[in-house]
């Protein structure tokens, strides 16, 4: 399978750090605040699971998260996290081979749909969709580029990245696929947004009507 960051999961975040000092976290931080008490929550993608202490650090009352993640590696690390009182599912899959009967009131995909050609991203767009109830939330954060000349250091600095992971990971995309024409497409409201890195990060909020 494409995008499975196994190779990578025992120095991602040391890398992460490096490259983007702590732009990746705030991206993330930024998101989680608006997860309310007692909601259960689909996490698409979440790495090595620092995400899940920042979470339980943030939301004191018990939440039902299921986390997905395509990397073995990955979700060891994961579980190994200091989650609290929150109630985990872990499933080591790709996203688009689950089967979740369930809606969720927060879907979050933290730096997932970089790593898609348009066809995935199109494909698990539409089952999360499927997947989130009415009037919930759907946190993401992800790379962008502007179309501006102030651009070319971003264009630069994501084919490198891309020549890496997907030397190493199997990255399948060479092209950061736009992402907001299928929220504005499925009629999404968006409610917040931050800027990280510049402007080469964003975190937006959306809510499903
Ligand atoms: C760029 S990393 C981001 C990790 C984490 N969200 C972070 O910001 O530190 C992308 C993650 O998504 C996982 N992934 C890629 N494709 C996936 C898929 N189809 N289903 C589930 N997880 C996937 C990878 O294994 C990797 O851990």
């Amino acid at each position: 399978m494409p995008n499975n960051y196994d190779a990578a999961a025992w120095f991602y975040d040391a890398l992460a750090q490096l490259v983007f000092g702590k732009a990746l976290v705030k991206a993330q931080r930024f998101l989680i605040q608006y997860i309310k008490p007692k909601t259960n929550i689909l996490i698409v993608g979440g790495g090595t699971g620092w995400i899940l202490e920042e979470i339980a650090r943030v939301q004191t009352l018990t939440l039902k998260i299921t986390y997905v993640e395509i990397s073995g590696r990955m979700i060891d690390l994961s579980k190994k996290r200091n989650y609290l009182q929150n109630e985990l599912t872990f499933i080591h899959a790709a996203i688009e081979d689950c089967k979740l009967v369930q809606q969720y009131d927060v879907i979050l995909t933290p730096f997932l749909f970089d790593n898609f050609l348009e066809n995935r991203v199109q494909k698990v767009f539409n089952q999360l969709d499927q997947n989130l109830k009415s009037g919930g939330l759907w946190l993401m954060a992800d790379f962008q580029i502007q179309d501006n000349y102030k651009s070319l250091w971003q264009k630069a600095f994501l084919q490198m990245m891309y020549l890496f992971f997907g030397l190493l990971c199997g990255v399948e995309t060479k092209k950061l696929v736009k992402i907001k024409p299928y929220f504005i497409n499925k009629n999404y409201a968006a409610l917040k947004e931050k800027l990280f890195y510049g402007d080469f990060i964003i975190s937006k909020v959306y809510q499903k009507q």
